[in-house]
């Protein structure tokens, strides 16, 4: 992928690919949007797909095959134990990642699952540069507690630092000091730091995690979903990588984690997951438990169409131009909704474009949710699906006490290979319209709130009417409703 300048002067991120399978889009009128999203209890995770025009809630397991991805998923070695095709995939986890031991789940929070089983007990801490909403689940399933020890400059919503991802060292030390090895069973460092709006990590800090690992004793665990971007800024931003090839930077990322789980679903465009490692113990500890709760060793939850469409996938995703197109997407639709003052993330990360909710509608408390409350406005007045990360998607302290989120987003996903640049600026021309009417916006409250994960399927209301004044704007300004 590259950015190409036109000879008029634009400069446009330019697809190195060509789209040979469609599939219709709808794009219904704004009442129906309207009605779509009541009814989905003003959670965008609860919208009908045929009601969605773009759907940008996240990459996950809906980036774009390849022709060789396809051509692999006919060629299959179907069997419970002992198939061709997963010793195909576990042949290139080694050849990538250098690790001896593969396991496969059906995604990944079944890693973070297995993981946790293993090696998360009642007061264990586990330092990261920043949760995620499945794996902070996970570990305070199993009693533990997570510690973030992300660099302040990682909190702020817009900066010009490179890797937001980093984490302190200062602070991880401490951490260190304070519980050591007894308490601390692994540091977990997150690759294009998703909630924190796909922020990559420096390899200059991964190498220093791993020295403090060391010292301490500690086993680092590296969570590689959103591994490709990563790879890609690495390769971008740090100038001692520049030279230094995808296949090559993955090896040293690798070489610097005991433990390397991801979700395939992001990494290698299939769907499923895994863990590997070159540490016999920690492969045997977690290995029953894939049998028990995935399946057999050699399929652990996932079909063998899957698996072979990983095993190129993962491949593919050694390809600098198949990285780099969602990046490029991405800091496209940055670049032109700052140019119109639009609040934004930046730097522009990986995974999608981010909103910042908290200035965007900064008239909405964070117990109305405004997050969530501008997800549900983009889709009344575009049809495009974004997902709130923000304090929705936060659990609620231990006393029932809200948590509220460091920053609230709207996260606008640009899966790998999928949408245009004409689609892209349709996105971006309605977020402006929004932005004009903004003040019409207001926030939510809960009408069904569940326990665990709550954002995924919790229904909300508005707080008035002002969903009915949105879409009659709309129709002023857009007479045929679309
Ligand atoms: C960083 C990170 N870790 C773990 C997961 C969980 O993966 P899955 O959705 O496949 O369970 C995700 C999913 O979005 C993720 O972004």
């Amino acid at each position: 992928m590259s950015v190409v300048r036109f000879y008029r002067g634009e400069q446009i991120p330019l697809e190195m690919h060509k789209t040979r399978i469609v599939q219709k889009l709808n794009l219904i009128p704004v009442e129906r949007r309207l009605a779509a999203i009541t009814e989905a209890g003003n959670n965008t995770f609860l919208l009908k797909n045929r009601d969605v025009y773009l759907d940008l809630l996240t990459d996950s397991g809906v980036n774009a095959m390849s022709d060789r991805q396809l051509a692999a998923m006919m060629e299959t070695d179907d069997s419970y134990a002992g198939s061709e095709t997963y010793f195909k995939l576990e042949k290139k986890i080694q050849e990538i990642f250098g690790k001896k031991y593969f396991l496969p789940a059906h995604q990944g929070r079944a890693c973070e699952h297995i993981l946790a089983k293993a090696y998360v007990k009642p007061g264990s801490v586990v330092p990261m540069n920043y949760h995620f909403t499945t794996t902070k689940a996970h570990i305070v399933l199993q009693g533990g507690t997570i510690e973030e020890v992300l660099i302040d400059e990682g909190l702020k919503v817009t900066s010009d630092h490179p890797f937001k991802g980093d984490i302190d060292l200062d602070k991880l030390r401490r951490l260190f000091e304070q519980y050591g090895a007894d308490r601390i069973p692994f540091v977990r460092m997150e690759a294009g730091t998703n909630l924190i709006g796909g922020q990559p990590f420096s390899l200059a800090n991964l190498l220093a995690i791993r020295e403090l690992c060391d010292e301490f004793g500690i086993m680092l665990v590296l969570d590689a979903s959103l591994l490709a971007d990563n790879l890609y800024f690495i390769k971008e931003r740090e100038a001692e990588y520049q030279q230094r090839s995808i296949p090559e930077i993955t090896r040293i990322i690798a070489d610097c984690s005991d433990i390397i789980y991801f979700s395939a679903r992001k990494l290698g465009c299939a769907r499923g997951g895994g863990i590997c490692t070159n540490n016999e113990e920690a492969y045997k500890a977690m290995r029953e438990l894939v049998t028990l709760y995935e399946g057999f060793l050699t399929y652990g939850g996932m079909s063998v169409r899957e698996i072979e469409a990983l095993a190129v996938g993962l491949e593919e995703t050694m390809d600098e131009d198949m990285i780099s197109h969602a990046p490029q997407f991405i800091a496209y639709m940055v670049q032109e909704l700052q140019k119109h003052g639009i609040p934004v993330v930046t730097p522009a990360g990986g995974l999608g474009c981010h909103l910042d909710a908290g200035r965007f509608v900064e008239h909405i408390p964070q117990s109305q949710y405004p997050a969530g409350a501008l997800a549900a406005a983009l889709y009344i007045a575009s049809g495009v699906r974004g997902m709130e990360r923000g304090t929705l998607s936060e659990a609620r302290e231990p006393d029932g006490k809200e948590k509220y989120a460091d920053m609230e987003l709207v996260r606008l996903a640009l899966p790998r290979r999928v949408f245009t640049l004409s689609q892209v600026k349709y996105t971006i021309d309605r977020i402006l319209w929004l932005y004009d009417n903004r003040k019409l916006i207001e926030g939510l409250a809960f009408v069904e709130e569940p326990n665990v994960l709550r954002f995924f399927f919790g229904k909300l209301k508005p707080v008035s009417d002002w969903q009915s004044r949105l879409v009659a704007q709309f129709r002023q300004d857009f007479s045929n409703g679309l």
